[in-house]
């Protein structure tokens, strides 16, 4: 068991440096969806009442390094400024915001906080170490604080300087680590997921690229009673039976992948049986609701169709773990939404059953129809939960907190 904030007694007067993960949707510096803000408040909230002096530090985008200029927009168009502003409302408190990542200016706020306070540092991304460990940058940030909390669950699979260089040292120091109530929260739900407790146990799978999930369905294939594949990757597995796919996209360098899932997954596997296909992904003069083995030339699909919509409510049925990761079509166009509002309708229909989203499309896609509450656990981190998965339940950035 790795030791839990919970465990953590005497916080009063301690600086905890708390790994979060801020890193939401902004556009023109406007943040579009907080609820990875919302989701950490629980543990910063705990840190106050303990009277503990806070560091929240987290990733937000992607910073290209290796083009200066790109750098410096990418830096502007990341600024966590405005996460703080939210912060700020959330913990209806002042949160004192520092806009470097390493100088003066931290280490001096940091050593004059008094107990309670939360400061809340600039992008860990403007250090061009973060994403490479590097050892200095990961000194420096231990250098701040007594104790070390992890509860960026999203971030969890990269062994970064803030996610597991920071750590690492601190546990060499005899330092505490620790995890955070919201990664406390995601690997009890997740663990349902990588070793079922209750059978069946059905994972529902779908996106645009089977390369990204590869490794998840290999996992799943030993897991898993059934894997239901939708969404643009089933096309790959289509043309893996022979099938034309028109101009659907597929991998090609994944056909045979697909034919040894298919092989390898005999009897688990359920694929669509029809699909709606049009001539153009934006303004298409001709839909069609064809079968899949008649996808016709110069057509592509977009959503599954009614018949698949009944056969995976059919192969739920009676399912005691469910793992949902990927849309079944390109949802976000109202008119190819159905398929996926099926899935969210079949899946939080069942009774008795527990429900997991793995992050991502999937919860955006459950929360603009309304069925995320609907849920059991909605995952923080879609390309975490996939690696948990995939490796039985390890991820570097918890691996590396202390045991109890
Ligand atoms: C995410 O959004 O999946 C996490 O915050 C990790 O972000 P990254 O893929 O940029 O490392």
């Amino acid at each position: 068991m790795k030791k839990s904030i919970k465990d953590l007694t005497s916080l009063q007067g301690k600086t905890v440096l708390v790994r979060v993960d801020f890193n939401v949707p902004l556009k023109n510096g406007e943040i579009r969806d907080d609820n990875r803000i919302v989701q950490a408040l629980p543990t910063i909230k705990h840190l106050i009442e303990n009277k503990a002096r806070v560091v929240l530090f987290s990733h937000l985008g992607k910073i290209n390094h290796k083009n200066p200029e790109q750098a410096e927009l990418d830096k502007q168009k990341n600024n966590m400024a405005p996460v703080a502003k939210r912060l700020s409302e959330l913990l209806d408190l002042d949160v004192i915001y520092v806009p470097s990542t390493r100088s003066e200016e931290l280490t001096n706020t940091v050593k004059n906080l008094k107990d309670g306070d939360v400061l809340l540092m600039q992008n860990t991304r403007y250090e061009k170490g973060e994403q490479k460990n590097d050892s200095e940058l990961a000194a420096y940030w231990a250098s701040l604080c007594d104790v070390y909390v992890m509860d960026a669950f999203g971030s969890a699979h990269r062994a970064h300087a803030s996610t597991y260089g920071v750590p690492e040292i601190l546990n060499k120091e005899g330092k505490e680590t620790a995890i955070g109530l919201l990664v406390e929260k995601e690997i009890k739900s997740l663990e349902r997921c990588v070793n079922p407790d209750e059978r069946p146990y059905v994972a529902v799978l779908g996106g645009l690229k089977v390369s990204d999930k590869i490794k998840v369905i290999e996992a799943l294939i030993k897991k898993t009673d059934k894997i239901i594949i939708s969404g643009a990757m089933a096309y790959t597995f289509f043309k893996a039976l022979g099938y034309e796919t028109g101009t659907s996209p597929v991998e090609l360098d994944q056909v045979d992948f697909a034919k040894r899932c298919l092989e390898e997954g005999k009897g688990k596997i359920v694929l669509p049986v029809d699909v709606v296909v049009t001539n153009a992904f934006d303004n298409p003069t001709e839909e069609r609701t064809v079968k899949v083995n008649a996808v016709p030339e110069g057509f592509m699909g977009m959503d599954i169709g009614p018949e698949t919509r009944e056969l995976f409510k059919k192969e739920l049925q009676g399912a005691k773990i469910v793992f949902w990761n990927g849309p079944a079509g390109v949802f976000e166009k109202d008119q190819y939404s159905k398929g996926t509002i099926a899935v969210c309708e079949a899946i939080t229909g069942l009774k008795d059953a527990f429900t997991v989203i793995g992050g991502g499309d999937s919860a955006a896609a459950a929360a603009q129809f309304g069925y995320k509450d609907k849920f059991s656990h909605v995952s923080t981190g879609g390309g975490a939960s996939l690696e948990m998965i995939e490796n039985d339940g390890h991820l570097p950035g918890i691996d590396i907190i202390s045991s109890n």
